[in-house]
């Protein structure tokens, strides 16, 4: 078991992760409190005798359908609703225990809720180990628009324990997969551990290991950006992308489009010069390998969706954070007819089997 403190101007923040971190320490943060439990439906039925034996006997445990379209404003007013009948109180104690979406929504509730209250995270995928629940941002999507209302608010406390990945299905493991390629185009070490480790990234032993390397490196980052002003837009490599067909095809899960939104950016990271075809490649081996890349037909359409994502500076311009060299990413500005008809070239080479 290791801890990441993360240690800003404005909060304090500690990440316990490893076997054990759950036994070790849910119980004594629930004692003599009143607390305030959110999971899904999925999490909920997996881990009902988790649910009975601990949170249930120090306060109310809220249910929210599984998936992403949860992340909305209906469900976040549930939350609030059930959070003043159950007597919550400014002392109280919110645990976000599910993956990044029940992070997201619990985290957000937690933050409004009486202008804040304390929060825990207890992230259940390895997405939510590696990345989500680290790091303090919360949300809900609105119109359409993912992540679009939210707080920078931390949790007290992340308890990261592996014992939940032996129930995540094979698609969820490959969805943590893409946040930790992302992680390792940002960070040399886990670079160099992915390329010695590719024929088993997904062993239970190779992921406990490179869950605590990830969050490190995005402790690291978020202590010396919190709000991203700079440094940590870093994370958000893949993303542009990724958001943009995970608005218009749907279908598939964040995970899986932030990993093939990774690899059309390396596309255009190759094209534009930055980044040298060999380590594009290495990253584009470590995709492959995960997931099949489609040759999206409305790519370009899609992509000038692109353009309505916050993240962006301005409408007429793409902001993209794409690997120049091994651990180090660059801030790329393209005009957005240019970004989206590279990525409908980029399509159009996939079709025809050229890539
Ligand atoms: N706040 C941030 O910094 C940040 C960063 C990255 C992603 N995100 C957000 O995270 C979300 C994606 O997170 P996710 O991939 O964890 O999705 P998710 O929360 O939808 O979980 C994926 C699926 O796994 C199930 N599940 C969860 N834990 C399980 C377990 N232990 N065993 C079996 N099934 C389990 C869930 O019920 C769900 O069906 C997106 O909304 C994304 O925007 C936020």
């Amino acid at each position: 078991m290791k801890t990441v403190e993360i240690n800003t101007a404005t909060c304090s923040s500690r990440v316990i992760c490893g076997e054990g971190a759950f036994n070790e320490n849910i119980p004594a943060l629930c004692r003599d409190k009143l607390t305030f439990t959110v999971t899904d439906s999925n999490v909920y039925r997996i881990y009902r005798p988790l649910f009975d034996d601990i949170f249930a006997k120090s306060g109310a445990v809220h249910v929210i359908p599984a998936g992403e379209k949860s992340k909305n404003y209906s469900v976040l007013l549930g939350i609030l609703k059930a959070m003043l009948s159950s007597g919550l109180k400014r002392n109280s104690t919110v645990f976000a225990v599910g993956g990044g979406v029940v992070g997201d929504i619990a985290g957000l509730a937690a933050s409004l809720y009486m202008r804040g209250v304390h929060l825990v995270q207890v992230p259940t995928t390895l997405l939510s180990q590696v990345d989500s629940s680290v790091g303090g941002k919360t949300a809900i999507d609105l119109c359409g628009i993912k992540n679009i209302v939210g707080t920078f608010y931390q949790p007290e406390t992340v308890i990261a324990d592996p014992m939940f990945l032996s129930t995540l299905p094979a698609r969820e493991v490959r969805c943590g997969l893409g946040e930790i390629i992302k992680t390792g185009a940002l960070n040399k070490d886990i670079y160099n551990k992915l390329q010695q480790n590719k024929e088993k990234l997904e062993d239970a032993d190779f992921l406990k290991d490179i869950i605590y390397d990830c969050i490190a490196h995005k402790a690291d980052v978020v202590i010396k950006d919190e709000r991203e002003s700079g440094l940590r837009k870093t994370l958000n490599l893949g993303h542009t992308t990724g958001h943009a067909f995970e608005l218009y095809y749907k279908r598939k899960s964040h995970g899986e489009f932030v990993l093939i939104g990774m690899y059309y950016e390396l596309y255009i990271a190759v094209r534009c010069g930055i980044c040298a075809p060999e380590y594009a490649d290495s990253l584009i081996n470590l995709i492959k390998r995960i997931i099949k890349i489609p040759a999206y037909a409305d790519a370009e359409k899609a992509c000038l969706m692109a353009a309505y994502d916050k993240k962006n500076v301005r409408a007429e311009e793409i902001s993209l954070m794409v690997p120049a060299k091994i651990g180090q990413p660059e801030e790329l500005r393209l005009p957005v007819p240019k970004y989206a008809s590279i990525i409908a070239e980029c399509a159009a080479q996939l079709k025809e089997n050229r890539l």
